[in-house]
């Protein structure tokens, strides 16, 4: 399966975090608490039409949403996001930010 970051296709795998497979790929994600939802640097924005599709924050995400400056209505972050078969493609992009 492939996940698009930024319009890049990245190769990805079912069940890996769309933090990994951004590491693997040297994008800038940083990721700093690796998944504590902790940090918020994992912060990526969803394209609207992937956004339902995925499995909806909890609360602790929400909270740490709240605390990013340039959050969207899509945005989530990408240490919570579980890739799955049927989010092939999906589709984000990186907060100017970021980095
Ligand atoms: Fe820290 Fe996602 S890696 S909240």
């Amino acid at each position: 399966m492939k996940v698009i970051v930024d319009d890049v296709e990245l190769a990805a795998t079912a069940g890996e975090r769309l933090l990994d497979v951004a590491r693997r790929n040297g994008l800038r994600l940083e990721g700093t608490c690796n998944g504590d939802l902790a940090c918020a640097t994992c912060h990526v924005i969803v394209a609207a039409e992937w956004f339902e599709h995925l499995s909806p924050a909890r609360e602790e995400e929400e909270d740490m949403l709240d605390l990013v400056a340039d959050a969207r209505r899509t945005s989530r972050l990408a240490c919570q996001i579980v890739l799955t078969p049927a989010l092939d493609k999906l589709s984000v992009s990186l907060p100017a930010s970021s980095g």
